[in-house]
């Protein structure tokens, strides 16, 4: 089976895989799979990325401190637990920092959010390594920051609106990616997103275990589950299942590698 899917954003290091982990990773070549980006949410997240990446050839890692990792932080040491992961972007399977961004959605400390996802935007462009940014009910403040910063990265699972998008393209050399929230029943604005987004800026992801698209909804997610998504795409561009694979594995090659 030609393996055109590339996931560009899974946490397999998720509990919700620990009694198959295994199994299903070496699985996801059978079906299709020719790549995924597993992300860190904290410094032992991402050494766990780096150990899949180690382990499984078509693995690669992002490496970062999640918005949600940000509660119980004691942020006076905010510059420590930013070095440790600068520390491990040498690694060779290390292709981005990540993820990080903004979560307003839960009850974290805006100030203590702010001051971590600022120094990750700032490593990404001392480093040159893309940033994976997370924007939870934060469209505003993410837009900033990317105006402030012009970074180059991914809003994965983006969710906010179509003109946001144009900023976003204008101020960054950003890239969205689309998850299983296109294929909703109610899904309006992902569809929207679909439409308009340029094809050369659109990648798929599945933030697996969670957000499994139609028909999977609310089962644990995997990598394969990517083609009800691209075909979901497809209908709505007007395209073959194989070019929105095609078209996205290339996108993805060209930001990660
Ligand atoms: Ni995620």
């Amino acid at each position: 089976m030609e393996q055109l899917i590339f996931d560009a954003h899974a946490h397999y290091d998720d509990e919700k895989f620990d009694t198959d982990r295994d199994e299903i990773i070496s699985s996801l070549p059978g079906k299709g799979v020719f790549a995924v980006v597993n992300n860190g949410v904290d410094h032992e997240t991402s050494l766990r990325s780096i150990a899949f990446a180690e382990k499984y050839p078509f693995f690669y890692a992002a490496v970062g401190i999640h918005p949600e990792s940000v509660t119980g932080m004691d942020i006076s040491y905010a510059d420590t637990y930013i070095e440790k992961i600068a520390s491990l972007l040498a690694h060779e399977k290390v292709v981005a920092i990540g993820e990080t961004g903004l979560d307003y959605y839960w009850d974290i400390p805006k100030s203590e959010q702010h001051i971590v996802f600022e120094k990750q935007l700032k490593l990404s462009l001392d480093t040159g390594m893309p940033i994976i940014i997370h924007d939870r009910e934060a469209h505003g403040d993410t837009l900033g920051y990317i105006k402030k910063y012009c970074p180059k990265g991914l809003l994965h699972c983006y969710s906010g609106s179509c003109e946001m998008l144009k900023e976003v393209f204008r101020y960054g050399n950003m890239y969205i990616s689309l998850g299983g929230t296109v294929t909703f029943k109610n899904a309006r604005v992902p569809v929207e997103v679909a439409r308009e987004v340029p094809l050369d800026r659109m990648l798929l992801e599945t933030d697996a275990p969670y957000l499994s698209p139609v028909p999977n909804r609310g089962k644990r997610n995997d990598s394969s589950n990517i083609i009800y998504t691209a075909k979901k795409i497809a209908e709505i561009r007007g395209m073959s299942v194989e070019e929105v694979l095609q078209i996205t594995k290339e996108n993805a090659c060209r930001l990660y590698f």
